[in-house]
């Protein structure tokens, strides 16, 4: 078979991203402009900030990806694209940008969603790995336990019911003084702190659910912090970290581990920022390990917004067939195997 180049583009939260990826699998370039050091001052990010600064970097961040993979424009086969979730007009820079390349190009536009994107890392991270397997989709915005049946087949066992796993780690982050994203700081601090310091909670819910929680265990955190104030006892920040960092952790792998034995899969793979933690990578391999569980979890730079992974997903909707026409809009809430 002749090989497939895509030019995948991302910009749907605050990172400005490109990569030309061979096959659904081998990663020629991957370019990735973060806005980091902007949003840090706000504490969080600023969608309309986010939107400036795409557009500002999105041509030299596609440039260099063709540049550093060798590869003309011409010679791409199709163009991917983030279409949704995201910030709306975050979406709109790649976007626009997307189909004015496959418009002037004459090339197949390929609509992605950025959480098969997120999952797609680990056909990037594994090159043997294929469907069927479970995977813990854990970002900023999504905490997602998903069957993944087929490259375009999904079944959602569950999701949060309030913050997304990234989402409180952040806002744990702010209130302990660390800056945005607070995600990467907490994993950081918790490797000076003892997870068994304090006892959070590790919120379950129904024995049955697949679903997740953890509002309860952020404002557990919070009455942590305030008690301590009031009563002059002294914060270990340290030990916070570690202590509620575990907690989500053994939350995350418990429901994980659950899911495979349920549906007798022995796969799982790990997907979305927050399985750049540390902590998270270790103890689910473990788990996996001691029960003859395969497991994937692509490396860190591949866990957080990308552009390899989206043109891991989108080859597959290429061969699929999934073009999109001029008319694709953006989807701040497309749901997970929404088309
Ligand atoms: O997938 P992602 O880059 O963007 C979304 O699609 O949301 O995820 C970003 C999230 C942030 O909440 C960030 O704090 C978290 O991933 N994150 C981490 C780590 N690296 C990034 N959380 C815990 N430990 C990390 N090492
Ligand atoms: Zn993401």
């Amino acid at each position: 078979m002749e090989d497939i180049l895509i030019l995948a583009i991302e910009s749907s939260c605050d990172e400005t991203a490109a990569a030309v990826v061979k096959n659904g699998r081998d990663v020629l370039s991957n370019i990735i402009s973060s806005q980091i050091a902007t949003h840090k001052i706000y504490g969080g990010v600023v969608p309309e900030i986010a939107s400036r600064k795409h557009i500002e970097a999105i041509d030299r961040v596609i440039d260099g990806a063709l540049e550093e993979a060798g590869v003309k424009k011409e010679d791409i086969d199709a163009i991917a694209v983030t279409y949704g979730p995201g910030l709306v007009g975050a979406l709109l820079v790649g976007l626009s940008e997307a189909k004015a390349l496959a418009f002037a190009l004459d090339k197949p536009l390929i609509p992605v969603h950025h959480i098969e994107g997120h999952i797609a890392a680990n056909y990037i991270q594994n090159k043997d790995w294929e469907p069927p397997f479970i995977c813990m989709v854990v970002s900023g915005g999504h905490t997602h336990l998903v069957h993944i049946q087929d490259y375009d087949s999904f079944d959602i066992l569950g999701h949060t019911r309030d913050d997304a796993a990234g989402e409180a780690m952040d806002k744990v982050a702010r209130v302990l003084g660390l800056p945005y994203p607070g995600g990467p700081q907490i994993d950081r601090l918790s490797k000076e702190g003892d997870p068994n310091a304090i006892a959070f909670p590790r919120i379950t819910l129904e024995s049955d659910s697949y679903d997740f929680s953890f509002s309860g265990l952020k404002s557990a955190v919070l009455n942590h912090i305030n008690k301590a104030k009031m009563t002059g006892e002294e914060i270990r920040p340290a030990d916070v970290a570690a202590s509620f960092q575990q907690a989500v952790v053994d939350v995350l792998v418990e429901k994980s581990m659950r899911a495979c034995e349920e549906l007798g899969v022995k796969k799982l793979a790990l997907a979305g920022g927050v399985s750049a933690n540390t902590r998270l990578r270790a103890e689910m391999e473990k788990n996996c390990r001691e029960r003859d569980i395969a497991f994937c979890v692509p490396a860190p730079i591949l866990c957080t917004d990308n552009g390899a992974m989206i043109g891991a997903a989108g080859y597959y909707e290429y061969i699929k067939g999934n073009v999109a026409d001029m008319s694709l809009n953006a989807y701040p809430s497309l749901k997970l195997g929404e088309r």
